[in-house]
């Protein structure tokens, strides 16, 4: 295993917590983020440019919640999923046979796919807990197929009271314990990473072109579809 992958698990052990907990959050969690907006976008905007049996991949699968459901939605597609944290690869379980897990990091990603050879990609709450993410871009455009899709949600910079009003917590309350109280601000730095406008400007200056993107939930989420240039 390579001294990158480590600095990365245990870079991501810290945000997470408790490891367990956290891929369970993620399964509970799930069909707040992958909800009637996504599907309707999945269905106008990727699936129709799928072909006949397609290769999927989701960069920072987790528990693997969506290749499960997408293969078991639409069984034509052959789903992969990308992860690196040694809890979410356990929660992972069993997988149906066109479904399957790549234990990389996606921050020093060498994915086994040739160039040219997937037709859509997807990053659900992923960029935030990289510290660089313009390799893992890289690299998706490299084994994008022209004029592939690529789907990214994730939290952006929101100011400090809108974050609270969604993630509750109270900074200023003095009996909080001196442990809550950094973790609150540790977590609200870590998921203020980026903006809308950083991910544009990271995106664009990969190589892909961006067919839409939107800010949600009061400015603390964005989505984004880009494309890899025909
Ligand atoms: C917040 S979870 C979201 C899981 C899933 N995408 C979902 O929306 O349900 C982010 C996941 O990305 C993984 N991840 C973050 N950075 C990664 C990296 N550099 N390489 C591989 N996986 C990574 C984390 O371990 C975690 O499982």
């Amino acid at each position: 295993m390579s001294e990158k992958i480590k600095q990365t698990q245990s870079m991501l052990a810290k945000h997470h917590g408790d490891g367990g907990e956290f891929a369970r959050l993620m399964e509970a969690s799930y069909a707040s983020r992958f909800n009637d907006q996504f599907w309707q976008m999945w269905e106008r905007e990727i699936l129709p440019y799928l072909p006949a049996a397609p290769v999927v991949v989701d960069l920072g699968t987790g528990p693997a919640t969506f290749i499960k459901h997408l293969v078991a939605k639409y069984p034509g597609i052959k789903a992969f999923g990308v992860e690196c944290a040694p809890y979410m690869l356990q929660a992972v379980g069993e997988l149906p046979a066109n479904a399957e897990v790549i234990e990389a990091d996606l921050q020093d990603p060498h994915l086994p796919f040739v160039d040219n050879s997937v037709d859509a990609a997807i990053a659900s709450v992923v960029v935030h807990e990289m510290h660089q993410p313009i390799r893992m871009f890289r690299e998706i455009l490299r084994v994008l197929k022209p004029a592939a899709r690529f789907y990214i949600y994730d939290w952006i910079r929101a100011p400090l009271q809108n974050y609270l009003q969604i993630m509750g917590g109270n900074p200023f309350d003095e009996t909080l314990p001196l442990e809550s109280l950094e973790d609150l601000f540790i977590h609200f730095i870590e998921h203020n990473r980026f903006s809308l406008d950083d991910l544009v400007f990271m995106l664009k200056n990969t190589g892909f072109r961006i067919i839409d993107s939107a800010i949600q939930n009061q400015g603390q989420h964005a989505w984004l579809l880009v494309e890899k240039p025909r």
